[in-house]
């Protein structure tokens, strides 16, 4: 069961909510997403912009279900990861190609060359980040950019404090950032300081975009991206700003805050 309804944003903008009874239905009701913006593709390559955390694991579960049963057929998607830490070589357990390889890509018949990523261990971060925009442009764009969110708004690695018309780039990621992340590392010491992220422009110049939030530790950045008027000091309310599509699918808890309209 689910439960759909609109909210508008400050900037006047609607913003489709779906909220899911659990997580788990969570990541059937994205993955059923990508499923549709798929097939709508009309012959063209499907490009997708990806997350990591918790949340979007039961996603990539469904999506890799989804590939065994013939539903998808994953030769013409390409995809392209929001974030790397910095000085993480792919292999690491932490990073997050690792965590790519564990929960999506070794599971799938994506062909290795569509596979799109900061690289943690360049030797000049600008031109790697530079060269990600000018591929991500030359591919045509993001079809479907699928984000998380932190508890403080961020959204891939913009912290608070990002403003709106940041590119890809370094950054220094917050002290909370860094002990949330920490418990994905084997050795919560190792988690970085530092890593690479798409920019807030950047993602905003995705065709639709798609955000899924669970737990009640998301509310308040839930409701603050939505309902407070665009800011740096919560990343995600840029989100506001989007042209195109903009879908939240979160459970009970990470909707929590919303206002809900009358039935
Ligand atoms: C990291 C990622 C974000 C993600 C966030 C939330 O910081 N860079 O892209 O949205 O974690 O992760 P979780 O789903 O584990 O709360």
């Amino acid at each position: 069961m689910s439960e759909h309804f609109s909210v508008t944003a400050t900037t006047g903008r609607t913003v489709r909510i779906l909220v899911a009874e659990s997580p788990a239905r969570l990541g059937w009701a994205a993955a059923e997403l990508l499923l549709q913006e798929w097939k709508a593709r009309e012959g063209r390559a499907f490009r997708v912009g990806l997350p990591t955390g918790n949340t979007p694991r039961l996603f990539y579960s469904v999506l890799i279900g989804m590939g065994l049963e013939r539903e998808i057929d994953f030769h013409d998607i390409s995809t392209w990861n929001l974030d790397e830490y910095l000085d993480l070589p792919a292999w690491h357990p932490g990073s997050y190609r690792t965590y790519m390889e564990k929960h999506l890509f070794g599971f799938v018949n994506l062909p290795r060359e569509n596979i799109h990523f900061l690289n943690g261990t360049t030797r000049d971060w600008k031109v790697t980040c530079n060269r990600y925009e000018r591929l991500i442009r030359e591919s045509g764009g993001i079809d479907l950019q699928v984000l998380g969110i932190g508890v403080n708004g961020h959204i891939a690695f913009n912290e608070p404090g990002t403003p709106g018309e940041s590119r890809t780039r370094l950054v220094r990621l917050s002290e909370r950032t860094v002990q949330e992340n920490a418990r994905l590392f084997p050795d919560p010491k190792e988690a970085p300081e530092f890593a690479l992220t798409m920019g807030i422009q950047t993602i905003l110049e995705a065709k639709k975009i798609v955000l899924l939030a669970s737990g009640g530790g998301k509310a308040n950045a839930v409701y603050e991206s939505l309902c407070e008027p665009p800011d740096p000091r919560v990343p995600a309310s840029f989100l506001q700003n989007h042209p195109g599509e903009l879908i939240y699918i979160l459970d009970r808890a990470a909707a929590a805050e919303l206002p809900v309209p009358d039935e």
